[in-house]
């Protein structure tokens, strides 16, 4: 594969074999809208997830659809809509009547096309964050620029307006770190050949992107109801691994006679911050790191292969190190550091709002009353209160990655840089 020898060749490293768009990033461009007619009974049904959920038919209509071979999809961008669509169907059938009453097996006209397309894609047969995030968007006006107004999602899973904050502000953070993206390879080539000029070029661009995600991300609390996200929307992302509601994974009828088991959609399979941990060397402890580690394996495999060549490419912060007398270059590491570190300090901050905070509340209606109607909230599934998608108690797992962000500071760090 043209990209796994990216690393040890001599040419200079570049985005062009990883999938990347120069303008996009991980974001698939242009995603396509419509299968080819033959498919017309999968769109028929995802398009109409929200609704067949919400009166409980998704089911019964699914076990009606024929089983279509997927053979004639035929090229990338199609496989990405067929996975995306099987995804949404996936989550609908799987959660349509909540924690409670959920299914051991998966019927296989939905199983065995979604774990054929899934092969081809390198992706689990699972909805992903490849899937509702960077598979999944739509200009509404074609020329239109890429803000909150101009941008609809394909297709959809039930929690409204939410779903769509949720996901379109996603894209954006993926959007505001395409610059960082673009300047890893300067970065890389800089090292390569001592350039440390280059070197800081790049990661004061790097800096500012890290700082435009982080902005990003200060969408989410405008365009998303906690109330929404928590008692309805998170239960469609959830997945069949380290999920007590699932205990024994689900079975892909058709596909293999076992249950298997997968997690659910997180922003935790997005490269960005997999890539800048690689690059500026932030090592993750054995349990947090083993979680980031399988998260690799829910992203387009092109990349998860750049993130490894990332980590296989000279190190930076070895780079830094070996010139100390560059002031210029140490402050300009340091302050990717401490705009990285304040994503996920702010990251931690969302997760309070979504997750933490809506949790204790569901709690104390619970414990006030047995038979109150405390709204959307108190209908959330209590397995997940403590647990992220991927089993892990979320605050200690997302704050135990928060301080080994820290770690990456040289031992000279002035306090007035680790403050940014
Ligand atoms: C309402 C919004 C969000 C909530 C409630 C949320 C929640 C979570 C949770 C619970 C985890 C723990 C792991 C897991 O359960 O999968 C996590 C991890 C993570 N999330 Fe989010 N998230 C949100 C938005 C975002 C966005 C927009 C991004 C940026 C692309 C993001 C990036 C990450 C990353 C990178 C991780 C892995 C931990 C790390 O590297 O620091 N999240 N998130």
């Amino acid at each position: 594969m043209a990209a796994a020898d990216t690393h040890q060749s001599t040419a200079p490293f570049s985005l062009d074999s990883y999938h990347v768009s120069e303008e996009l990033g991980f974001i698939l461009p242009e995603p396509l809208t419509e299968l080819p007619p033959y498919y017309q009974p999968w769109m028929d049904v995802a398009l109409r997830v929200p609704e067949l959920v919400d009166s409980h038919e998704l089911r019964s209509l699914i076990n009606k659809m024929p089983l279509l071979s997927s053979h004639f999809l035929q090229n990338h961008r199609e496989l990405r809509l067929a996975h995306l669509a099987l995804g949404v169907m996936t989550m609908g059938y799987v959660w349509q009547e909540g924690e409670k009453d959920t299914v051991d097996v998966l019927p296989r006209n939905l199983a065995v096309p979604f774990w054929e397309i899934s092969q081809r894609l390198g992706l689990p047969p699972i909805f992903t964050h490849a899937d509702g995030v960077l598979a999944n968007w739509k200009k509404k006006e074609r020329d239109g620029p890429f803000h909150m107004e101009n941008l609809e999602l394909l297709l959809s899973l039930p929690g409204g307006d939410s779903v769509r904050g949720f996901f379109m502000v996603t894209l954006l953070v993926e959007l505001a770190a395409v610059p960082a993206l673009r300047n890893i390879p300067a970065v890389i080539n800089g090292i390569r050949c001592g350039d440390s000029e280059a070197v800081v070029r790049a990661l004061d661009d790097i800096g500012r992107s890290l700082q435009d995600m982080t902005d990003a991300l200060k969408l989410m609390q405008v365009y998303v109801e906690p109330s929404v996200f928590y008692g309805i929307m998170r239960i469609y992302l959830s997945g069949w691994k380290d999920n007590p509601s699932m205990p024994n994974g689900l079975i892909y009828e058709g596909v293999r006679t076992e249950a298997m088991e997968f997690s659910g959609g997180s922003a935790a399979q997005s490269s960005l911050l997999h890539c800048f941990d690689e690059l500026l060397g932030i090592k993750h402890e054995e349990k947090s790191g083993a979680f980031l580690t399988r998260m690799r394996n829910y992203m387009p495999p092109a990349h998860k292969q750049l993130i490894e060549d990332i980590s296989l490419a000279p190190s930076l912060r070895s780079f830094v190190q070996q010139q100390q007398a560059n002031e210029r270059l140490s402050q300009a590491f340091h302050l990717c550091v401490a705009k990285l570190l304040a994503l996920r300090n702010y990251h931690i901050n969302v997760v309070s709002r979504f997750i933490t905070v809506p949790a204790a509340r569901a709690r104390q209606i619970r414990n006030q009353s047995q038979d109150c109607d405390g709204g959307i909230i108190s209908r959330a599934p209590t397995a997940l209160e403590e647990r992220g998608t991927g089993g892990s108690g979320i605050m200690i797992f997302l704050k135990t990655v928060r301080d080994q962000t820290k770690d990456a500071f040289l031992p000279e760090t002035s306090e007035d840089t680790k403050l940014v």
